[in-house]
């Protein structure tokens, strides 16, 4: 089995210990993460793609400083969308020089900070912005490393929420369109041109729309080349999928064959931007069931983590897989696992075959991308701690929030 989470005499382990014990310890609901299963999904990358590439970790799947400094210190690379991505990786240990800035909405000062930082390249997304990027880079006097991030028009086949890649999303620039804004950036000396980007999409289940955006990728690459624009990358995004319920995703390996292979006669370095697929399976949320009740011929288990905790559920309609963390005398029956938040959509699993009792722990799968990051403060519910498991140890790598630092930033008014 791969390491990480299985059961053991009748518990659900963490690497060496038992979900029971770090409930105990540190409370619920409370985020877990296995190291030994992050580092190995990040040795899957690493070692399929090859000295020549770079994996840069999407930071925007899980940013706990912990997780950056453990991938930084396996040489990582990172793709950042926000100025606060970039400081925590910087505070992380990450090296600037292999990170790629993506995103729609890249304001002024964070491109000036990520241009003074040194970063890799700045993954462009519309005319406008190359136009902003072009002229802050000026004020510097550094010319700014780009590549654009094109559209390929590919169907993902996904959540519709998390498809980037077709004609009609708000991301990336038309193929059609890229060609000439090349030539206009290849030609102006606040730019250097480095590669082309491209995100189809997320949980991807099947690498066959992979290959399709990287052939169009590497047409473009070679038309671009042919009118002597040289380039260093092509940076074919994140996207692939993990196990939440039945899914059977492909392996890192299959993903970075499915995109290497039209790119391979290029002469470029190939990046990836993986996030989901190093930490999803890595990571659970722990969470206990605080009442029992039946309404309208359904039961319902009241557990103590709700969407703002975890908000994929919520959001996207998500399925995961629950379990039960230690045994139990009641009876295995459908549930409806439910949160505290006052919205119907708090909801995390419905008609869910579970021993469900009072008091219970359950351990929400594959809840280590996409959840903490998403969390919010919503009823007014401090945000859950994260804890790293390395064998027989445990690291609280982010302690629970406070509730005088959910007010930490509001102030009254004056008297009157
Ligand atoms: N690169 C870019 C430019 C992206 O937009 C994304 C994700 C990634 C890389 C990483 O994709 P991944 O390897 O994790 O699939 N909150 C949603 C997922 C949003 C993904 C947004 N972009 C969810 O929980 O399913």
């Amino acid at each position: 089995t791969p390491p990480g989470f299985a059961r053991y005499a009748d518990r659900l382990w963490a690497e060496a210990l038992p979900l029971d014990e770090l409930a105990e310890r540190f409370g619920t609901p409370c985020y877990v993460y296995s190291r030994a299963a992050i580092e190995e999904r990040w040795a899957l990358y690493r070692s399929a793609l090859g000295v020549a590439g770079d994996v840069c970790y999407a930071v925007k799947a899980n940013g706990n400083l912990a997780l950056l400094q453990l991938l930084a210190r396996h040489g990582a690379g990172f793709d950042i969308v926000s100025g606060g991505e970039l400081e925590r990786v910087l505070h992380a240990g990450g090296d600037a020089a292999r990170v790629v800035f993506s995103g729609v909405g890249k304001g002024t000062d964070e491109i000036r900070r990520a241009l003074q930082a040194g970063i890799r390249c700045f993954n462009v997304e519309s005319a406008a912005e190359l136009e902003r990027i072009a002229s802050v880079a000026a004020t510097e006097n550094t010319p700014a490393p780009v590549a654009l991030r094109v559209n390929p028009d590919v169907n993902p086949e996904t959540h519709p929420y998390i498809a980037t890649g077709l004609a009609q999303s708000k991301f990336g620039i038309a193929l059609e369109e890229a060609e000439a804004l090349y030539l206009q950036a290849a030609n102006d000396p606040r730019l250097e041109v480095r590669g082309i980007a491209c995100h189809i999409g997320s949980q991807l289940l099947s690498v066959a729309p992979l290959t399709e955006a990287a052939e169009r990728l590497a047409a473009l690459a070679r038309r671009l080349q042919e009118q002597g624009i040289s380039l260093d990358h092509i940076d074919a995004g994140g996207g692939l999928g993990v196990h939440y319920i039945d899914e059977q995703p492909p392996t890192p390996a299959e993903h970075i064959e499915a995109i290497s292979a039209p790119l391979r006669d290029l002469g470029v370095s190939v990046l990836v931007e993986p996030g989901r697929a190093i930490v999803a399976e890595a990571g659970i949320l722990l969470t206990r069931i605080e009442y029992l009740k039946h309404n309208g011929g359904k039961e319902f288990a009241i557990v103590d983590a709700g969407m703002n905790d975890y908000l994929r559920p919520a959001l996207y309609d998500a399925a995961h897989t629950l379990e039960a963390v230690t045994p139990s005398e009641a009876e295995l029956r459908p549930v409806d696992v439910v949160g505290p938040v006052c919205e119907s959509a708090d909801t995390f699993a419905r008609d869910c075959t579970l021993p469900a009792a009072a008091g219970g722990l359950l351990a929400i799968r594959s809840a280590g991308a996409y959840g903490a990051v998403m969390a919010s403060q919503y009823n007014a519910r401090p945000r859950p701690p994260e804890v790293l498991v390395d064998g027989t140890q445990a690291h609280l790598i982010r302690r629970r929030e406070t509730i005088d630092e959910l007010m930490s930033g509001e102030s009254l008014l004056p008297e009157g």
